[in-house]
């Protein structure tokens, strides 16, 4: 871990073991959703399902791009991640993303889609008013991931009619163009 870099938060009034439950709950909620939107993506199919499965891919690899951004500062923070994977997804910071009842279904999808990404703003949301001006790595990480969070809000919001998202099309499939930097292993 990174002695100092915990200290400095922690004299900043931080309360750092609250902050990195936060941070372990949030990687979780992009663990778990990366893992359903993959359901999610591969039944997005047909006439209303193909269009819509770009921009869940987008989504998908950029919650994996999450994830694997904010292990690195739950370490330095001096916390780790669970033992076991069950007790990892049960902390998720959001609900699961289920594939509806009726597969096929793809306002209901949406609903689902949308209704995660509107989570995970709030999430964001919350942890970027934690660390404001006190612990500004986390904080500007926090602040990477929400953009592309509520960009995703958009495009979904856009697919279920209510309004433009004003958003064209990321260049390569979960592009991260927010988060991009955070990550120290090559994505590729
Ligand atoms: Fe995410």
């Amino acid at each position: 871990m990174g002695k100092v870099a915990r200290q400095v938060v922690e004299q900043a009034g931080i309360d750092v073991n609250v902050l990195v439950d936060k941070l372990v709950r949030a990687a979780a909620a992009e663990f778990t959703t990366f893992y359903y939107y993959t359901i999610l993506r591969v039944n997005s199919i047909g006439f209303d399902g193909e269009g819509l499965k770009e921009i869940i891919e987008d989504a998908r690899i950029e919650d994996r791009n999450h994830y694997e951004a904010l292990v690195p500062r739950i370490y330095e923070l001096g916390g780790a991640l669970p033992r076991d994977i069950r007790t990892f997804a049960d902390m998720a910071a959001c609900p699961d993303a289920y594939l509806p009842a009726d597969p096929r279904d793809m306002k209901a999808m949406l609903n689902v889609l949308v209704e995660a990404e509107r989570c995970a703003i709030r999430v964001y949301t919350d942890i970027c008013n934690m660390t404001a001006g006190k612990d500004h790595r986390t904080y500007e990480l926090s602040l990477a991931i929400l953009n592309e969070e509520v960009e995703h809000e958009s495009w979904f919001s856009e697919y279920l009619g209510e309004g433009p998202s004003g958003h064209f099309r990321r260049g390569a499939p979960g592009a991260s163009p927010y988060v991009r930097r955070f990550m120290t292993a090559d994505i590729g």
